[in-house]
Parts: C-alpha cells; sequence; structure tokens
C-alpha cells in the first residue's frame, strides 16, 4: 500500500457517520472507526462502510494477555478491515498472539500495527507514572523495534517521530501518523502537529486526519487538499 489520507470518523453514531461519508461522491477515503463509534454501533456499522467501498482502519488499540488479543483479533478478522491495532505495552507474547489470531484460515490478514507511547502521555508522566526513564524518543524507538521483531507491519505514532522510527525499523516499516492541522488550522487539544505536506517530508506514510477534515465546511475539499499535499 503507498502513502494515503486517512480520515478519522469520530462520530458517536452511525447515521451522523454515514450522512459524512455521503458527502464524498468521487474517490472513497480510507476511513478510521474508533471506540466510540464501534461500541455505539457494533460491528454491522463495519460491514456497512465496507460495503460502501471504503478501505477501513479499524482503531481499537487492544491491550490483554495473549490468549484473549488472540481470540478477539481473530473475531475481527472475520471483518475484513485493512488495517487493526494494538498496545506495543502489551509485549511480545502478546503481539504474537494477535498476528496468528488475525490470519484467516488462507493465510491473508489486516495489517496490524502498534501503538507505542500514547500522544496523551507526556516525558513525566511516562517516568512518574509508568517508571520508563528514558527520553521519549527512545521509548518510542524501542517500542517500535520490539513491533518489528514480533513480525507486525508499523506503529501510529507522532509525525515528529517518523523519521526516527524508519531509521531504526526500516523504511518499509508503516508509520501511521495523527496530529495534522492545516497551516490555518487552530491545532485544539492536539499538542505537537504538523502540516500534510511536512509529514510528507518527515516520512509518514499514512496521516491520520479528523477535525480538519470533519469539521470542515467543505469536508471533501478539505480531503482533496489534504491528499494534494500529503501525495502531491
Ligand atoms: O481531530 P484530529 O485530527 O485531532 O483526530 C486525530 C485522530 O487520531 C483521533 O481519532 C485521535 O483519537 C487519533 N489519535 C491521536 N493520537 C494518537 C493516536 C490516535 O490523535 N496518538
Amino acid at each position: 500500500m503507498g502513502k494515503d489520507v486517512i480520515i478519522a470518523c469520530d462520530f458517536p453514531d452511525g447515521r451522523q457517520t454515514l450522512a459524512f461519508l455521503d458527502r464524498f461522491t468521487g474517490h472513497k477515503p480510507f476511513v478510521k472507526i474508533g471506540m466510540e463509534l464501534f461500541y455505539a454501533e457494533g460491528p454491522q456499522i463495519v460491514r456497512q462502510i465496507k460495503e460502501r467501498g471504503h478501505r477501513i482502519f479499524l482503531d481499537l488499540k487492544l491491550h490483554d494477555i495473549p490468549n484473549t488479543v488472540k481470540k478477539a483479533m481473530r473475531v475481527l478478522s472475520r471483518l475484513d478491515v485493512d488495517i487493526c491495532n494494538l498496545h506495543a505495552a502489551g509485549t511480545a507474547a502478546m503481539m504474537r498472539a494477535a498476528l496468528e489470531g488475525l490470519t484467516r484460515p488462507d493465510g491473508t490478514r489486516p495489517l496490524l500495527i502498534a501503538v507505542t507511547m500514547l500522544t496523551s502521555t507526556d516525558q513525566a508522566a511516562m517516568e512518574n507514572e509508568l517508571l520508563i526513564r528514558v527520553p521519549m524518543a527512545e521509548a518510542v524507538a524501542h517500542y517500535a523495534k520490539n513491533a518489528r521483531a514480533a513480525g507486525l507491519d508499523g506503529i501510529v505514532c507522532s509525525p515528529l517521530e517518523a523519521a526516527g522510527v524508519h531509521a531504526a525499523c526500516g523504511a518499509d516499516f508503516l508509520t501511521v501518523t495523527p496530529g495534522i492541522r492545516f497551516a490555518t488550522d487552530d491545532a485544539g487539544d492536539q499538542k505537537r502537529v504538523m502540516t500534510p505536506a511536512a509529514a510528507r517530508e518527515a516520512g509518514s506514510d499514512y496521516i491520520v486526519v479528523g477535525r480538519p477534515i470533519t469539521a470542515a465546511a467543505d469536508p471533501a475539499a478539505a480531503y482533496e487538499t489534504c491528499l494534494e499535499q500529503f501525495i502531491g
């Protein structure tokens, strides 16, 4: 898969999500379905969006004992999504079990990526609450290397970390990066943001864009601008 823009469909229910997607009359965007929508509507919303021809990143961030994650991934593998994820903090045993569960009887599977350190966790919280006493960039690169060694396809990280992750794990290890804003946007609650063009320069493979598209007066036009800036 090449570079692409993934729209974070952070809506509270299926009705609003489908009404939003109805506004894209041309190219069908790659969409991210997160916990809020999935817990509200269940697997049916994933099937409905898939039937409309969208590629899907199912962002459920699994983190549990290996056997539980393996069984949960087996269920998710039947949904025919394109990308699934989990927390690298679950350790290599959990990541390997997840891959096993996700692999369908015919050998195919969605891409599997790992959340390294949540961008809401800062250096102080990581040190004082998680007792991880190394610089954030080192922790992220280490988690990325663990994910790569376990056989995963990539990680979720800040675009600021994408180059470091590629240096540590190789150019083909995917970096999926939220925290994107147009130069004219308000950053909102995101602390460290980059424009689509800067994320391209930084080496992001996929950018995850929410409010700059979902809250735009013309979401389809904002999406096209984003594609143009990120892919060219
Ligand atoms: O609206 P905005 O562009 O900030 O949305 C970014 C999306 O990426 C949201 O769905 C958010 O939950 C997600 N995300 C993030 N930072 C992470 C992981 C996921 O912003 N580290």
